[in-house]
């Protein structure tokens, strides 16, 4: 087991009509003038943006719109909000939407509070000092962003996807309404469930440091996301399976199932933001591709949490050896994939990549770790190569 620091500063406002909260949340945030950001416009046509700009006005708080934060965000989009919040005077972000429009929302708050180019953060030049508080009304479960210090951002020179983590961009306030994630498209539902999962499945597949009480939420959270994902894909307008998921979203990413251990593997991410920045997928469809070649390229190497994974979460049948237990695991982790329709390949994710974007994606991915990185198994550029080609 390791020390840790587990640090939390969000004020998670959980529940139906909870945006209604959205004036007195920022007002006890400090926010006199604010930035609202958002995606392509699903909260223009949900009529959600209308009934906050409604509550806002008739709070007297006044503010400033910036949509079309894209999945996979855009580092363009986000010198724009810059520019918009020094010239308005903002003093406050609120981002309206998933994890797209938060990151880009956190962007924008480290563009604002520090000097030079706000890309040197995610381009580990440099450190922030601060960051432009910022509030969320979440209309996804799946990244956490809400809770999360990550913030990732795609630099569309080069289609360089890259992800900058500080307590500076924990958002002030988190409001979860499961009603508001009813209007997505299933497949953004499956993709959000793959996402939490792989969030806490990426701190729980580490060679070092574990503790019951971690490994007990973990698995905890990971088999109520199974059961809650296969209840949402049969009955999507279902409450409690919207509530048990998107609570579940947060916790999966703001540390909790992380206490004690190495701080995790995180290679399914850093594979995933490859594919992400190259070809535009949807995260937890690219990370649902990834993970079985991944899971395949490593288990030997993490052979005990890779069995007791097998056995509380996906709830395999016990017996025979530990790596015939382990496999069992990975297929059904697989099966599951395919019953809620995510991919468990590239083919199936839609893309075809020649051998030089193959080799091309590694190269990016070992550039962006430093070289090697992982805890189960650490890879190495021709490790990544291989699981790409896997
Ligand atoms: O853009 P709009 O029109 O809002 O539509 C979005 C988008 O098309 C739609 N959507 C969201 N809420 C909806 C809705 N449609 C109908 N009804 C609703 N209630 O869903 C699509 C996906 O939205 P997006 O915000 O892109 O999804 P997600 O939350 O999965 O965010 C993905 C991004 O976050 C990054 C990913 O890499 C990706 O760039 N991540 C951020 C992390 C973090 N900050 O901690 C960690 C993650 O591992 C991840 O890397
Ligand atoms: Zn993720």
């Amino acid at each position: 087991m390791f020390d840790f620091n587990y640090f939390t500063p969000t004020k998670v406002v959980f529940g139906k009509n909870t945006e209604a909260k959205v004036a007195d949340l920022v007002k006890e945030f400090g926010g006199t003038k604010l930035l609202i950001h958002y995606g392509g416009g699903s909260v223009v046509r949900s009529g959600l943006l209308k009934r906050v700009t409604d509550t806002l006005d008739a709070a007297g708080i006044s503010y400033v719109t910036l949509g079309g934060a894209v999945p996979n965000p855009h580092l363009g989009l986000v010198y724009e909000g810059i520019e918009l919040c020094k010239k308005e005077g903002v003093d406050f972000l609120l981002a309206v939407g998933g994890g797209s429009a938060i990151d880009s929302a956190k962007a924008i708050g480290y563009g604002v509070a520090n000097e030079g180019d706000v890309w040197d953060f995610y381009d580990y030049k440099r450190q922030a000092k601060g960051c432009l508080p910022v509030g969320v009304i979440l209309t996804i479960a799946a990244t956490g962003s809400e809770m999360s210090d990550s913030s990732v951002i795609t630099k569309e020179d080069g289609l360089v996807k890259r992800g900058y983590s500080s307590d500076f961009g924990r958002p002030k306030f988190a409001i979860m309404n499961p009603e508001l994630t009813m209007t997505l498209p299933d497949y953004q539902t499956a993709c959000g469930c793959t996402d939490i999962m792989m969030h806490t499945m990426e701190r729980y597949f580490s060679n070092g440091g574990n503790m019951e009480i971690t490994d007990s939420l973990a698995e905890g959270l990971l088999r109520t996301v199974k059961k809650n994902a296969l209840i949402l894909y049969k009955d999507p307008k279902n409450y409690d399976a919207r509530a048990e998921v998107m609570w579940a979203g947060s916790l999966a990413h703001n540390g909790l199932t992380g206490c004690g251990n190495d701080g995790g593997d995180w290679m399914t991410h850093k594979l995933e933001h490859e594919l992400g920045g190259l070809y535009d997928v949807a995260h937890g469809a690219g990370l649902a591709a990834i993970w079985g070649s991944w899971a395949r390229y490593v288990y030997k190497n993490c052979l005990h949490r890779f069995k007791k994974f097998a056995l509380n979460v996906m709830e395999v049948e016990n017996s025979g050896s530990d790596e015939e237990i382990a496999l069992r695991g990975i297929e059904a982790v697989e099966d599951f994939y395919r019953q809620i329709e995510m991919p468990t390949n590239l083919r199936e994710l839609g893309i075809n990549p020649t051998e030089d974007e193959l080799a091309l994606m590694a190269k990016k991915c070992a550039i962006g770790v430093g070289g090697e990185k992982g805890s189960a198994k650490v890879l190495n550029e021709a490790d990544m190569l291989a699981i790409y080609k896997a």
